[in-house]
């Protein structure tokens, strides 16, 4: 009986911690409730990093006649814009902050839930001053609704 219990404990105890934690250096942390909401909400910093950086720049000042800004970009004073080039990308001209661009920028294969911490990051970052408010999963949905 004692060494089923032990094995229970430690079965349970390795549970809880391959759920807690996606990351693997700190495997040994111990768990709490904070860790569910972390790990299961994405990082809107980690979304732009895998998905924006490569073209927009780590501080979304973009690259000059190819890729347009997101930092101080006059184009994000309209959400239902902003989040409709997230999901689908665009291709021809574009004008941000009185310069034109002319290139093309993919779909972005992301969920509500991710263009929304992606935008969010963008809009509220101090490094990007826009000054924004936080993009919602139900803006992302309604602009998806919508086309
Ligand atoms: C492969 C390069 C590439 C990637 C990756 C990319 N973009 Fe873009 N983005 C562009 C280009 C190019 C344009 C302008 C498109 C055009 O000329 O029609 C643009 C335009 C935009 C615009 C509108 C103009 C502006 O600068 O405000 C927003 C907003 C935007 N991108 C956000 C994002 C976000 C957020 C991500 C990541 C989820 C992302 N982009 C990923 C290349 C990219």
């Amino acid at each position: 009986m004692k060494q089923i219990l032990s094995f229970l404990a430690v079965s349970l105890t390795l549970t809880v911690i391959s759920c807690g934690s996606n990351d693997t250096t700190t495997e040994k942390q111990p768990f709490t409730t904070d860790d569910v909401k972390t790990s299961s909400a994405p990082s809107g910093e980690d979304l732009y990093k895998r998905n924006c950086a490569s073209c927009h720049m780590a501080a979304g000042d973009g690259i000059a006649n190819v890729y347009p800004p997101l930092a101080k970009s006059d184009y994000l004073s309209n959400r239902e814009q902003a989040i409709h080039q997230v999901i689908n990308g665009s291709s021809g001209k574009i004008v941000v902050n009185g310069k034109e661009y002319n290139n093309t920028m993919p779909p972005q294969r992301l969920n509500d839930d991710e263009v929304a911490a992606v935008l969010t990051f963008v809009y509220t970052n101090r490094m990007m001053e826009n000054n924004g408010q936080p993009v919602t999963a139900e803006e992302v949905k309604a602009v998806r609704e919508k086309q």
